[in-house]
């Protein structure tokens, strides 16, 4: 048995140079190529797809709602040119609905993101006061089981990245909002992202925004948002985050936390009566944000174990590898 598994695994690896392979489809608005739509590139997968195909974006504003439904796996959507050239970006602006407003839906697992900006317009970009009721409005919901994104924008106000569940790494990502703008029951690691606030610009005077709501409901649920070597920078005030759910779960680990980060650092919300439910941490932040000697008191204190296991990608989100064997 063990020797069928290993001789599977050396085949494999031969015919795939250990990073799987893919076919390419191409996306130009001019319509000079496979698709003029990003949809319609992602409706020409089949059904139950299991090989990786990779649908490959040309740098231009796409106005639609896109959605990869379920049975369309391994799509690796890559946003062409390089990383410090405009981006293709995907803009909508519907508003009110977790599930109906979001840009960018994402129901299946094994999908990579590299190079793309996800916009829910709606609120967005900030002028001073919101110009129209402060409501959820979803730049992208990512729903599925291993799910990377590298590079990738998500901006909006409210709601801006509904990370609802499966495991997640977001590399290199510059998320934006103003309250609750990174949430849900997604099992993530964000590393080296830029974190932008936009209170200042979006709320009303005095309101204080929050960067995450994380979603966690039982107490042995694996989800959870680590936030390591990140930056947290923008205008207004705002805490780092408050409670969606019973049991959730927020790490800050070596990341930079400017001055908009207000003394308590997080919120009870609707948990007050079982804030040791909740394991909101900070470890070796640096900044001005940073000083967590007027921070709420029930904020957790993590173990070195449990520092190791959370800041870790294998441990903590790819045990399987999954994050090293998605394609090239
Ligand atoms: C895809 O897989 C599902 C579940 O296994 C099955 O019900 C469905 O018929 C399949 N679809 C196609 C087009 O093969
Ligand atoms: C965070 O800010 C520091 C100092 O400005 C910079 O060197 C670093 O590259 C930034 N990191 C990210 C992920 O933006
Ligand atoms: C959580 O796990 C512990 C230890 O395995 C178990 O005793 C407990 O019943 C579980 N709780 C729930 C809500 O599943
Ligand atoms: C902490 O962040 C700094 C600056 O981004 C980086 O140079 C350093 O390697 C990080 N340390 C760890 C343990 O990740
Ligand atoms: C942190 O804040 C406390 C209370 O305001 C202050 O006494 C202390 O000097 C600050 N520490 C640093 C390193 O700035
Ligand atoms: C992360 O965890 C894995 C598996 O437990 C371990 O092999 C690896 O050395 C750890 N990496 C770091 C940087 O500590």
């Amino acid at each position: 048995m063990v020797k069928k598994v290993l001789l599977f695994f050396l085949v494999l690896g031969w015919v795939s140079g250990g990073r799987a392979q893919y076919w390419t489809i191409h996306v130009d608005q001019s319509g000079s190529s496979d698709f003029k739509t990003i949809q319609s590139a992602i409706d020409s997968v089949p059904s139950n797809n299991s090989n990786w195909v990779c649908i490959s974006i040309k740098p231009a504003i796409y106005m639609e709602q896109v959605t990869i439904s379920y049975d369309k796996q391994y799509i690796y959507l890559k946003g062409e040119g390089n990383i410090n050239e405009e981006k293709a970006s995907i803009v909508w602006g519907s508003s009110g609905g977790l599930r109906s407003s979001p840009t960018f839906t994402c129901l299946a697992d094994n999908i990579k993101v590299e190079n793309l900006n996800f916009v829910n317009s709606y609120n967005y970009p900030p002028i001073t006061k919101s110009s129209y009721p402060t409501i959820p409005a979803v730049a992208a919901r990512v729903n599925g089981d291993k799910m990377a994104f590298y590079n990738c924008g998500f901006y909006g106000m409210q709601d801006t990245l509904f990370d609802a569940m499966g495991r997640h790494y977001f590399k290199h990502c510059i998320i934006e909002g103003a309250i609750d703008f990174i949430f849900g029951a997604g099992q993530s690691i964000f590393e080296e992202c830029r974190i932008v606030v936009n209170v200042g610009k979006s709320l009303e005077e005095g309101d204080t925004g929050s960067i995450t709501a994380q979603g966690r409901s039982g107490a042995n649920d694996s989800n959870a948002f680590v936030f390591k070597n990140c930056n947290v920078t923008g205008n207004g005030k705002a805490i780092l985050g408050r409670p969606w759910r019973d049991y959730s779960r927020v790490i800050f680990f070596n990341s930079s936390l400017s001055d908009i980060i207000v003394p308590p650092g997080w919120d009870s919300w609707f948990c007050g009566n079982h804030v040791d439910q909740l394991t909101f941490a900070e470890i070796n932040c640096y900044g001005p944000g940073s000083n967590t000697s007027n921070r709420v008191a029930w904020e957790a204190q993590l173990s070195q174990e449990m520092t190791d296991y959370f800041v870790n990608i294998t441990n903590f989100i790819d045990v399987d590898q999954w994050v090293s064997n998605q394609p090239l």
